[in-house]
Order: C-alpha cells, then sequence, then structure tokens
C-alpha cells in the first residue's frame, strides 16, 4: 500500500528580548496611562529587541529544535514569517539558516504582516505533504518597535518585539490513515470540498483557510525603511500608519468566519476544539470572537497583557507555551487564527500529537 504523508508539529520554541517597556513608561512618552491602555486593549507590558529579528528568529528556532530533538543538517525547509527583516536582503531565513546550521535547507521569508506565521505554517505543511521535503522549520519573528512612530499614542502602546518557531515533520503511514488535505479561500465547507480532510485521528495541520484583501491595505501600512523617502512621499513621516477601528472591525468579522470555514471543512464543532490560539492584538477582539463563536474565554489563552501585540510571532510564542506548560495532549484538536495587514487572515485547524516535542 502507498505511503500518505501528513505533516505534524514536533516541537515548539520562542524568544523575547529581556527589555521591557510597561504602560507607565509609555505614559512618559506619550499623552497616555496605563488604565486607558489596559482598558482599551488589554495589554500592559511589551518587550523591545536591542538585537533584530534574525537574532530573535535564530534563538527560538534554536529551541523549537531542542524541543523536537533535531539538529540543523535534519532541516529541508526554512520558512520565516516576518515583515520586519533587519535587511531587504538576505532573508531572515537565510540568516536563520546559518545560525542553526542547516546547510541542506531551502530558506526564503513569506511577507504576511500579523498572519506571518499561519501562512508559512500552511505553506511549509503543504510542501511537506507534497513529499517535496520531510523536515521544515517554520518560524514567526517580528520587530514593529523598528517601525512605529513613538510619539504616536494610537500604535505605539500596541506593539512588541518577539519570535516563535515550529519544527514540522512529516510522517510517513499507511494509506487512508493520515492522509490530511488542505483548504483554501474559495472553499466552500463542505465534506467532499477540496480542503476537506478524510482523517484527523493521527494528528496534523489543517484544514487551513487563508484569506487576503489588497483593496484594503491601506488600513495598516508601514513604508519599507530604506525605500520609503523614495516612493511614499504621500507619507511624510515614514511609519507604521493604522486604521485602528477598521482594522478592529475588520478582524471581528473575518476572524470567526475563517474559524467557522475550517471547523466545517474538518466536521469539527467550536465544542470539539480545546484552545483557540489566536493572534495577540487586542483583548477586546479575542472577546469578541470568543463571544461570536459561543465559546469560553478560558479556550483562547492570552499573553498580550505581557507582551503586547508581536505580530507575526504572536501565535507561534502562545502555542509554544501551551505546549512547555504541558496543557496540550495527543488528540486535541486546535484551531490557530490570525489577521493583520495586507489585509490578510486565515485559519488552520492543528490535531495535537505527543512526540519528541511534547513535553
Ligand atoms: O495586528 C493588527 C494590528 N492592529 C490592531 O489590531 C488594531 C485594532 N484596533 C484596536 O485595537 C483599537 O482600535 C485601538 C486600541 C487601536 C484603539 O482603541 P479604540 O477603542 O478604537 O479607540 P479610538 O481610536 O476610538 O480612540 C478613542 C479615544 C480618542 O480620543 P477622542 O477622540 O475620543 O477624544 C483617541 O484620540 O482615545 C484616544 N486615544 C488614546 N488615549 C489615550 C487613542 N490612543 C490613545 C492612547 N492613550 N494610547
Amino acid at each position: 500500500m502507498a505511503d500518505i504523508m501528513a505533516a505534524k508539529i514536533i516541537g515548539t520554541g520562542s524568544y523575547v528580548p529581556d527589555q521591557v517597556i510597561t504602560n507607565d513608561d509609555l505614559s512618559e512618552m506619550v499623552d497616555t496611562s496605563d488604565a486607558w491602555i489596559r482598558e482599551r486593549t488589554g495589554i500592559r507590558a511589551r518587550r523591545i529587541t536591542e538585537t533584530g529579528t534574525a537574532d530573535m528568529a535564530a534563538r527560538a528556532a534554536l529551541k523549537a529544535m531542542e524541543n523536537a530533538g533535531i539538529s540543523g543538517d535534519e532541516l529541508d525547509l526554512i520558512i520565516v514569517g516576518t515583515s520586519t527583516g533587519d535587511w531587504l536582503f538576505p532573508s531572515t531565513a537565510c540568516e536563520v539558516q546559518a545560525a542553526v546550521g542547516a546547510g541542506r535547507a531551502v530558506c526564503f521569508d513569506l511577507s504576511a504582516a500579523c498572519s506571518g506565521f499561519l501562512f508559512s505554517l500552511n505553506t511549509a505543511a503543504v510542501y511537506l505533504d507534497s513529499g517535496a521535503y520531510r523536515t521544515a522549520l517554520v518560524v514567526g519573528a517580528d520587530s514593529l518597535s523598528k517601525t512605529v512612530d513613538w510619539k504616536d499614542r494610537s500604535t505605539c502602546i500596541l506593539f512588541g518585539d518577539g519570535a516563535g518557531a515550529a519544527v514540522l515533520r512529516r510522517e510517513e503511514s499507511a494509506a487512508g490513515t493520515e492522509k490530511t488535505r488542505r483548504g483554501n479561500s474559495e472553499d466552500p465547507a463542505g465534506p467532499d470540498s477540496p480542503g476537506a480532510p478524510e482523517s484527523l485521528e493521527s494528528g496534523g495541520i489543517g484544514p487551513f483557510f487563508m484569506g487576503s484583501d489588497g483593496n484594503r491595505s491601506e488600513y495598516l501600512t508601514s513604508p519599507s525603511t530604506s525605500l520609503r523617502n523614495m516612493f511614499v512621499e504621500e507619507k511624510p513621516t515614514g511609519y507604521m500608519a493604522m486604521n485602528g477601528q477598521e482594522v478592529f472591525k475588520f478582524a471581528v468579522k473575518t476572524v470567526p468566519e475563517a474559524i467557522g470555514h475550517v471547523l466545517a471543512q474538518a466536521g469539527l464543532a467550536p465544542d470539539d476544539i480545546k484552545y483557540f490560539v489566536l493572534h495577540q492584538a487586542n483583548e477586546r477582539i479575542i472577546a469578541s470572537v470568543a463571544k461570536r463563536m459561543k465559546q469560553p474565554m478560558e479556550k483562547f489563552p492570552v499573553n498580550l497583557d505581557r507582551y503586547g501585540n508581536t505580530s507575526g510571532a504572536s501565535i507561534p510564542i502562545l502555542l509554544d507555551e501551551l505546549n512547555r506548560k504541558g496543557m496540550l495532549r495527543t488528540g486535541d484538536r486546535l484551531v490557530l487564527s490570525g489577521f493583520g495587514a495586507g489585509l490578510t487572515w486565515g485559519a488552520s485547524v492543528v490535531t495535537w500529537q505527543a512526540s519528541a516535542g511534547s513535553i
């Protein structure tokens, strides 16, 4: 019987910088207060990097590889989801490759802002499931502290720096037992849809949903540091610009839709999900999603109080915390869901499997 493959997460890791900026620190820099920030966002503190995105990404990657029990030469593929690489080139993924000794791996970055890890995870899973590669490192890493105007209270209070990583491996098995097919944004829910998995019993990543809308790109922008003065004269500040209320409305609508989509594809109900691992942008957004899904907040872990919005890093940092706290068991169904600039958004079902990476 021919072998069929399914990519699984076999290890996780994360890294946040030591330097902490509290809400009180910010209130000395801009006209804001600890009370306003906590009430409107849930954020109490954030971390700021002194070394940059690649360094954070490499540190998270090494922890994930240690957790998975693999060495760099076992990696076939490295994808880093980031929109704040230290260089336009080389890619952050190539810098990570050098740092972790993954000489055989093919490496590239994926730009999807705060959806970066989710899109990278799905991309790597498709490569692994196709049989092209066996072992992948997926990293979400961002230093949004570099892009915000620290005089703009509407954005600088929200963001922090960090990195999270996962090691994926394709397991081979008897045909029909582990096949997990992938969804796409055009894929309506239904048992015969292209994204419907034939079995979720043995773990894996998927089905997934990914959406993009370039027509609303102006809601959240940040010009490229080295090019900003040449091409973006209409945005003279050169910093991140955000329409917070529109992004908020976009998030509370699209995240439940994306989650509903993948649950329908998987044939699962919200009650079947152990944890909804959402992008950590604003606790009010998370609470709104929980309410729309008619699920208790206990199923929506939160760490944005400590780290703020770490963009592409927020989902893998949270996933690593759940793993290291021993909160995940074989067969647990998780939903990962994120949204961000682009606009981009999406959701993935992850069926956890105890492995070398389990604590
Ligand atoms: O990864 C995706 C990244 N982006 C997001 O997730 C953003 C989503 N949006 C949000 O999280 C919220 O819209 C914010 C937290 C950004 C803002 O909260 P809000 O409840 O939408 O506030 P608002 O923009 O409606 O502003 C309310 C008031 C305004 O004052 P007036 O006009 O009512 O007098 C603002 O000027 O709060 C003022 N304000 C602040 N006050 C103190 C805005 N920022 C601050 C601040 N401190 N930091």
